[in-house]
């Protein structure tokens, strides 16, 4: 049992395909109480009928765009729980029409959203969430993906959403590690979730991702809930800032 005796925060499910509901559960698994967060009250339906396949989970609202919810995610955990061992940030959000087309057209309104959601929210979550994270190496984990670097067509302002992401992880890995606390991304390969069918040719992905990785296979939810659940745990206590792939080798490809 990694985690036994850990409290962690898995943000980011919001139905049973969600990577967030895999590392609930491989973290869960594996001895961690959790808070799980959901963005609002229609996804917080689901998150409410999941929470029962838990122990004794706390389930509290925290829409990424409103400082003041992240406060009061901040203030509930510390008086319900008194601190944290691990943060899992897995969300993210682009307006449908900047995933489709030319990334040349995309809107400064697009792009706003977009970079607040899905980068600017872990500064946020990394910033207020610190003090219950300090002295008990406490581990934050992001999920981001290949098209931070290559051009994936489809992908677009997601990517460049993603590059933002990744660089926040190497910034915040430096500022707070000396307050032993880690920070890690998990590059994941295609799966299909809510979020990914936003991707106008996701069905692609997933195809050639099969016939091309190295590992000639899906890149599956479980896989990733693994790989978090090392990031979660003193396993992982000597790696921070860095991006681990999770996507059965796709990312090595040249051609
Ligand atoms: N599915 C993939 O192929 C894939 C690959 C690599 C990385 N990722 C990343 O994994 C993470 C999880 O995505 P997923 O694929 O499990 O999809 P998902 O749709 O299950 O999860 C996305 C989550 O983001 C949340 N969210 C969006 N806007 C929010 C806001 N303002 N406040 C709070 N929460 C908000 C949604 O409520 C949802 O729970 C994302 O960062 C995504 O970019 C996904």
């Amino acid at each position: 049992m990694l985690l036994e005796g850990k409290t962690g925060l898995v943000m980011g499910v919001a139905n049973k395909r969600s990577i967030a509901w895999a590392i609930a559960r491989a973290t869960a698994d594996a001895g961690a109480r959790l808070v799980l967060t959901y963005q609002n009250e229609r996804l917080g339906e689901n998150v409410h009928k999941l929470a029962p396949e838990l122990k004794d989970p706390i389930l509290l609202p925290c829409d990424v765009q409103n400082d003041d919810e992240i406060d009061s995610l901040g203030a509930e955990i510390g008086s319900r729980v008194g601190h944290l061992d691990f943060v899992v940030h897995a969300l993210a959000f682009a307006p449908r029409e900047a995933l489709t087309g030319a990334y040349s057209e995309t809107s400064r309104e697009a792009f706003r959203i977009a970079l607040d959601v899905s980068a600017y929210s872990l500064v946020a979550v990394a910033h207020r969430l610190a003090p219950l994270l300090k002295e008990r190496e406490g581990s934050i984990i992001t999920l981001t993906y290949l098209g931070s670097e290559r051009v994936v067509p489809g992908y677009n302002l997601m990517g460049v959403a993603k590059a933002a992401l990744e660089a926040s992880v190497r910034y915040l890995a430096n500022d707070l590690g000396p307050d032993h606390i880690r920070v890690n991304a998990i590059s994941a390969g295609p799966i299909k979730t809510l979020a990914s069918s936003a991707v106008s040719g996701i069905s692609g992905m997933l195809k050639l991702h099969s016939e091309r990785a190295p590992l000639r296979k899906p890149t599956e939810t479980d896989e990733v809930g693994d790989t978090a659940l090392f990031l979660a745990s003193s396993l992982s206590r000597g790696i921070t800032g860095e991006v681990i792939y999770v996507d059965g080798g796709f990312h090595i490809l040249g051609v």
